[in-house]
């Protein structure tokens, strides 16, 4: 009997790590290659807006010459097919995921390709450069920036995760490095609330021990084999 219905899935940059896009930490990841506090925070948008919008171009150009891998299109099966709630929380602001065909997907730290105008407050699909400061298509102000969460700020739709954590009797941890709160303290939540926890990564994540059980290796192995098992009804 499978008792897990509703569940929570949390990833991070590992599971893109096999399409190509740089994880963040550890050798030649990201914030090795740049300083957090040159691209990634307000202070530094407000210092030197160039650096930041030519920064998030970069990788605004970069994701979408990227695939999804087989991690992604389980999770979308999974995510098709799991008659229970199910909620993919990633951190990860590329939309690797979607394009996978997955749809119950939350992006807490916003997404690459949308603009948010600082001027009206409206997001646009956004697949171009914002270098050259283009018109909010709502206000028509030069006002855009990345609708992505920089240090210092909140991360988004925080309620809503924390309304299906409060319901999932499952919490997946997938290729993140367990670095960044509050979603590295999602799997102490989930256990206060009695899920089971468990986590899928290359190597051990900061919170390792908190989990249930954890299984090491590339998540393009690691996630479709899971997901074969919830499918089959063998998860305990
Ligand atoms: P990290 O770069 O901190 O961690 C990536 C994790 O993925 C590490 O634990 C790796 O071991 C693991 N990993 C790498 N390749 C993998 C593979 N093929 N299969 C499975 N796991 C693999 O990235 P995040 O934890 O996502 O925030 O980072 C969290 C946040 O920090 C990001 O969302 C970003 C960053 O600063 C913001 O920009 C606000």
């Amino acid at each position: 009997m499978n008792a897990i219905r509703n569940i929570v899935i949390l990833t991070g940059a590992g599971i893109s790590a096999e399409s190509g896009i740089d994880t963040f930490r550890g050798g030649g990841g990201l914030w090795e290659q740049h300083r957090v506090e040159d691209v990634a925070t307000p202070e530094a948008f407000a210092r030197d807006p160039e650096l930041v919008l030519r920064f998030y171009d970069m990788r605004r150009a970069a994701i979408q010459e990227k695939q999804p891998n087989p991690a992604h299109f389980a999770l979308a099966k999974l995510d098709r097919e799991w008659p229970g709630d199910l909620l993919i929380v990633t951190q990860n602001v590329d939309d690797l995921h979607e394009r996978a065909g997955g749809r119950r997907v939350l992006h807490m730290h916003g997404e690459h390709l949308n603009a948010w105008c600082t001027a009206c407050d409206e997001r646009s699909r956004w697949t171009g450069p914002l270098i050259d400061r283009p018109a909010c298509p709502g206000c028509g102000e030069a006002a855009l920036r990345p609708d992505v969460v920089w240090f210092g700020e909140m991360p988004y739709r925080m309620e809503e995760i924390y309304a299906a954590m409060r319901d999932a009797h499952l919490f997946v941890s997938i290729g993140t490095s367990g670095a960044v709160y509050p979603a590295a303290g999602f799997v102490r939540d989930a256990r206060s609330l009695r899920a089971r926890t468990l986590e899928l990564n290359l190597e051990r994540s900061h919170g390792s021990g908190w989990f249930d059980e954890t299984r090491l290796g590339p998540a393009s192995e690691l996630v479709p084999a899971w997901v074969e098992e919830m499918l089959a009804g063998n998860a305990n």
